[in-house]
């Protein structure tokens, strides 16, 4: 097991370094295509190649495809112990996803798909993999948590439910990180964060019953942490490339295959509190029950070359009573600000619902470079504060 994961981190270093050599090499091609952003917090506006994740993924696939070999060399030497189909198919589907999403989250990039497609892609590259979780466990019993115990019993089947559960987490996985985003290495950070703790997660584990699980998930968030560590250095203030959705979408997919078929889902979701959050902050806006502009980011004050909350306009009268009692509920608990506009008595404006722009308003405008370190500093507490729950505070719910 130790030699098959020193290769695992042998080659996820090689990795790490081809992509600090070969990404910026890339740079004038992608702009070229016309595979290129508007860096919109600075000040001389700078044209950044756009969804360099793809480079990323792909050096992140190359190395998963050479390192295939080593945790079943055992079986070609040792005939007599058979060879394990079932780990070999689950390891090509869980791929086979992963590449998949890389694909359709660079399609994404290049064609600017709708809303609705977004969610529909990672249903779609799901399915090889939900396919081989109904061919090798279709376990599809939860235990219930103590306290629900009396009214639901010590488990439940949920059958098909279970299926739409494990897609729907590959769609949340992947969009959470997608709008959780707009300062520079806030997209790639926040997934570096998340597979240190998975890995950290994994590595106690080894000592469990379920070991075999989580040596399946190092031999993916090994390779994933570093290659993404890399893309971290060029993404993070300033910026000299942007990840772009395929890089979204590809770690999102990553952290689901590896939660699905690692059968740890829950204790997965609970490394993404801040995407959590955001999402649910942002849930008014995403069904358009509040205004929702293209973009959300913060907004660069010129003068003092720090980040504002950016807003979304509206006139009251043309919310409905819906829209009107979320606005009035976000303002009386502090977590958006309202103000009318000076020009137009009838126009007002809210500041966007997202935790980037709730953390410019608890802590004032912020230069991009120290809002990035504030908001992965959150998602290192929020990861610490997930282990706590994972471990102490899970007996309160679970027999252990
Ligand atoms: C999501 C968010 C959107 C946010 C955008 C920023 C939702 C519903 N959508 O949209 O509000 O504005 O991500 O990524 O919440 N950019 C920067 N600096 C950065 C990162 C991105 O200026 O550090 C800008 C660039 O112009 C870049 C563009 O955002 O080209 C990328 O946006 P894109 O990933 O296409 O936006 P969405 O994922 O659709
Ligand atoms: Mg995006």
């Amino acid at each position: 097991m130790w030699g098959v994961l020193v290769v695992n981190i042998i080659l996820s270093i090689m990795g790490y370094s081809v992509i600090l050599n070969i990404v910026p090499k890339f740079k004038d091609m992608f702009v070229k295509a016309h595979l290129s952003g508007v860096d919109l917090n600075k000040k001389n506006k700078p044209e950044l190649p756009e969804a360099t994740g793809v480079i990323t993924s792909c050096i992140f696939l190359i190395v998963m495809f050479i390192f295939i070999p080593f945790p079943f060399s055992k079986h070609f030497f040792n005939k007599e112990w058979g060879f394990p189909h079932q780990e070999f198919v689950q390891f090509m589907a869980a791929l086979l996803s992963i590449c998949c999403m890389v694909l359709l989250g660079f399609a994404d990039d290049v064609l600017n798909l709708k809303w609705r497609h977004k969610l529909l892609l990672p249903t779609v590259a799901s399915l090889p993999l939900l396919m081989v979780y109904y061919t090798n466990f279709n376990s599809t019993t939860i235990i219930i948590p103590k306290p629900l115990r009396f009214l639901l019993g010590h488990d439940l089947d949920l059958s098909a439910l279970y299926y739409v559960y494990m897609g729907m987490l590959a769609v949340f996985c992947t969009n959470a990180i997608n709008i959780y985003a707009g300062v520079n290495g806030l997209e790639v950070g926040q997934s570096v964060v998340i597979a240190a703790s998975l890995i950290l997660f994994n590595v106690i584990e080894l000592n469990g019953d379920c070991w075999t699980n989580h040596l399946f998930s190092l031999y993916f968030m090994i390779p994933f942490f570093f290659t993404s560590f890399a893309l971290y250095h060029l993404n993070k203030y300033p910026a000299r490339v942007f990840v772009g959705d395929t890089f979204c979408y590809f770690s999102g997919m990553t952290v689901a295959v590896v939660a699905i078929l690692g059968h740890f889902s829950k204790t997965a979701l609970l490394f993404f509190i801040p995407q959590i959050a955001n999402f649910i902050f942002s849930l008014p806006q995403l069904f358009h029950i509040l205004p929702c502009p293209r973009h959300r980011l913060p907004r660069l004050n010129q003068d003092t070359g720090c980040l504002d909350p950016s807003v979304f306009p509206f006139k009251e009268k043309s919310l409905n009573s819906l829209g009107r009692l979320v606005l009035k509920v976000y303002q009386m608990l502090g977590l958006i600000k309202v103000e009318r506009t000076d020009k137009d008595k009838e126009l007002s404006t809210g500041t966007n619902c997202t935790l980037i722009n709730l953390a410019l308003k608890v802590v004032g405008p912020t230069h991009e470079k120290n809002l990035a370190a504030y908001l992965l500093a959150l998602q290192v507490v929020c990861s610490m504060l997930a282990f706590v729950i994972r471990y102490p505070l899970a007996s309160l719910f679970y027999d252990c």
